[in-house]
């Protein structure tokens, strides 16, 4: 294992009927609360109102800033940032997907930082202080709620970028798998693809003597198999809702990554495919990461004839390392397929047309993967291979 620290402050607060705690939770950090919310499913499946509701039954003074979009924008963290500092906010509730709470983490950060927060964004500057925040998780996917990552688009200069800091954990994060029930199939299965990417981009490290970590990844990813194609057949199954959401934190809240790297390129890579065409991210996800395992073949060979062994039920008699790995490896597309993600790019419309624009985004700030560091022109590769 490499040496490590561990440290998560989020208060999670899980199950049923949980919204009700915002009554204790919020007001402890003060009376101006910006409420941030997405594009309106919220205001459809009535977790608007009941939050509203309850704060304003606290004596909340409520200011909303609504329209995040899916991949948030840095033109919308302005508007955020603005409203935080003109009206005193004391405190940030998010209410949505990965995005609304990536977007209010800048929001937070902005709120306290005297510059551009791009700059802190693209880690020109860094921050020393940010607006406690909290939020209520209503699709599974990103891990935002318990994580000090997000993921922000600059649509200007087609630049999708994560960063994070420690002052943007939340403060709390309520989760209640009923808050997910009305979550469409197709964004179910994006969050399905993204949680199992997270595992995989950890379970991809080098670092040695880690048998622990890939058990933890193993089982999540286990887990989210074995539930994921009743969950798409039955999108209001609270059990099954309950373990895709649990999963989806687990994840990617540290708890993986204790003593070793992972690589994360992929990510990248997608986030560059977003960065210049705005498709959601499990999506791109699906189509990119069997592609990067099979490029970095042989190097990727051991961890995946494990997991091809271990979880997609590869059976190794008189077979080679390459060709279990291989195997593994179309097990995991067909995994995907078979719940219905795409396989590629061209699904998206996307053609060989804009390919190096994307490569550069991609390496925009140096090589590409923490483990496999990929440059330009590799980037460029695994993209004609997901076409
Ligand atoms: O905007 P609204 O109307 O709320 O609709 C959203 C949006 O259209 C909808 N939705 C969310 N909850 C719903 C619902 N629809 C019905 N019922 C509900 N209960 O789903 C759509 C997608 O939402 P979004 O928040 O964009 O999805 P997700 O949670 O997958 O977040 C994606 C963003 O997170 C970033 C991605 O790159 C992308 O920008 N990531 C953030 C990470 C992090 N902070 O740690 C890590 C991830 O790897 C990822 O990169
Ligand atoms: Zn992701």
């Amino acid at each position: 294992m490499d040496t490590f620290q561990y440290y998560n402050p989020t208060k999670l607060i899980f199950g049923r009927n949980t919204l009700a705690s915002l009554e204790q939770e919020v007001p402890v950090y003060g009376k101006k609360v910006l409420l941030v919310y997405g594009g309106g499913s919220i205001k459809r499946n009535g977790i608007y109102d009941r939050t509203v509701q309850l704060l304003e039954g606290k004596g909340i003074q409520l200011f909303e800033l609504s329209g995040i979009e899916p991949n948030p924008r840095l033109i919308t963290v302005h508007k955020g940032i603005e409203i935080c500092k003109t009206e005193g906010i004391d405190f940030i509730l998010a209410v949505g997907g990965g995005s609304v709470i990536d977007a209010t983490k800048a929001i937070a950060a902005g709120a306290k930082f005297d510059g551009e927060i791009w700059d802190v964004i693209t880690k020109k500057e860094t921050i020393s202080d940010a607006l406690p925040f909290g939020t209520v998780l209503t699709l599974a996917a990103t891990g935002s709620e318990m994580n000090s990552g997000s993921v922000i688009t600059n649509w200007e200069t087609n630049e999708k970028i994560g960063w994070g800091s420690p002052h943007v954990f939340p403060k709390f994060s309520i989760l209640d798998p009923v808050h997910t029930f009305s979550v469409p199939r197709d964004q179910t299965v994006y969050g399905i693809v993204d949680i199992m990417s997270h595992v995989l981009e950890q379970y991809f490290s080098v670092s040695p003597n880690t048998p622990l970590n890939e058990r933890f990844a193993e089982s999540i990813l286990t887990t989210v198999m074995e539930a994921a194609p009743r969950l798409v057949e039955n999108l209001e199954d609270y059990q099954l809702r309950e373990t895709i959401l649990y999963s989806g934190t687990m994840a990617l809240n540290g708890t993986l990554s204790m003593g070793m790297i992972g690589d994360w390129g992929t990510h990248k890579i997608e986030h560059a495919v977003s960065a210049v065409y705005d498709i959601p991210h499990g999506g791109g996800l699906a189509i990119i990461f069997p592609n990067w395992i099979r490029y970095n073949l042989p190097a990727t060979a051991p961890k995946m004839k494990q997991l091809a062994i271990r979880v997609f039920g590869v059976d190794p008699t008189d077979k080679s390392d390459k060709e279990i790995a291989e195997e593994g490896i179309e097990r995991l597309r067909e995994f995907w397929s078979s719940i219905g993600a795409p396989a590629h790019l061209s699904e998206y419309q996307i053609d060989d047309s804009k390919v190096d624009l994307m490569a550069s985004r991609g390496v925009i700030n140096g090589k590409v993967g923490n483990v496999f560091h990929l440059n330009e022109s590799q980037v460029a590769d695994i993209l004609r291979m997901s076409l």
